[in-house]
């Protein structure tokens, strides 16, 4: 849904402009990630205080009949451990439940149920995203017996097997920061597409980039993807399923912009990419770092540059979304000069 998202600095003159235009949606709960605020509004309203961004909200009345609800249900002590907020993909929401809570995850379950209109079936994380396809396992708990959804982001709408592709919902305004910056005529690579946000969402924010080559290793994400480009009927978008390393260097293009979007080993293809880009391309490189030290991701860029003997500079560093305490996905924007 529509969101007003302001720097923390500008917080309280935003919200007071949105409070006194009564631009505020209270259905939804206002939400805080990384060094921005999100509050959900109405309709759209041109400010310098903010920026207009899609964000999935929870639902105020929701949570709070949902906490009463399991209040009642469960212990104080299991109530202590209870965790109302949770991801939804599409109409399926997954929710993490601590190990005190196992014995009750039906019951917390079928509350999440109750209480949500949109949703119609809830899995509970049972692992970590692991493996070369970022992929993690999901145990089905309650309502429909699906782990498909069809998700919509950024004006596109998505079909995925949530255990089989990973998909993070939290993504959705960084996909939407890069689209901002393309440019009418590029011809841009999208690594590591999964069932293919990026390219979708950048193409229909910017219909006027020339081409996108999309490479995804994991055939299920592929299919997935083919079948999302078809439904939103966009063009342009060339999908390859395999490996970045063998496909990229095959590819005849050069390009004008690269995204990497594989924080945990993207530096291991920043070779890859340097040799697919064309001089003064931009580089939207991802990784997951400890606040203390961000720098270590323009530190392995500045490594890979030189190996290729390519000059760079940064344009930005931004956090989008928080991998652990303190550990935070970050993306570096960064241009070959
Ligand atoms: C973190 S996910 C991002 C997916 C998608 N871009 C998104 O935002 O939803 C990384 C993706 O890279 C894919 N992948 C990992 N190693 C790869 C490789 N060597 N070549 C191509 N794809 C790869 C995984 O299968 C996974 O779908």
């Amino acid at each position: 849904m529509l969101a007003a998202k302001a720097r923390l600095e500008n917080v309280e003159k935003a919200r007071i402009f949105l409070t006194e235009r009564g631009l505020i949606d209270n259905d939804f709960k206002m939400a805080k990630d990384g060094d921005y605020f999100y509050f959900p509004i109405k309709k759209k309203m041109k400010s310098d205080l903010f920026a207009i961004v899609s964000y999935n909200f929870e639902t105020r009345k929701s949570n709070e009949d949902l906490r009463s609800t399991l209040s009642k249900k469960l212990t104080k002590k299991e109530f202590a451990h209870l965790k109302t907020s949770f991801d939804t993909i599409g109409s399926i929401a997954i929710l993490e439940i601590d190990k005190e809570l196992r014995k009750k995850e039906k019951i917390i379950a079928d509350s999440v149920l109750a209480a949500n209109k949109n949703l119609r079936t809830i899995l509970r994380k049972s692992g970590r995203h692991s493996g070369e396809f970022r992929t993690q396992k999901l145990k089905y708990i309650t309502g429909e017996r699906t782990k498909e959804a069809v998700h919509k982001e950024n004006g596109v709408v998505m079909k995925l097997d949530v255990e089989k592709v990973y998909f993070s919902p939290r993504l959705s305004t960084e996909r939407q920061r890069v689209a901002n910056q393309t440019k009418p005529g590029e011809n841009i690579l999208c690594m590591f597409s999964g069932c293919g946000p990026y390219p979708l969402v950048l193409i229909k924010l910017q219909p006027r980039i020339k081409s996108i080559v999309s490479v995804e290793k994991n055939p299920v994400a592929v299919k997935y993807q083919k079948e999302n480009i078809a439904m939103n009927k966009l063009q342009k978008i060339d999908v390859f399923c395999g490996d970045v390393r063998k496909i990229v260097p095959k590819l005849k293009n050069r390009f004008d912009r690269i995204l990497m979007p594989l924080p945990k080993n993207a530096a291991d293809f920043l070779d890859v990419a340097l040799a697919a880009a064309k001089k003064g391309a931009t580089v939207h490189f991802y990784d997951f770092l400890h606040e203390s030290s961000f720098n270590d991701a323009v530190e392995k860029i500045k490594a890979a540059c030189e190996k290729s003997k390519l000059s760079f500079k940064v344009l930005s560093i931004n956090k989008c979304g928080q991998h652990a305490p303190r550990v935070f996905r970050i993306c570096v924007d960064f241009k070959l000069i």
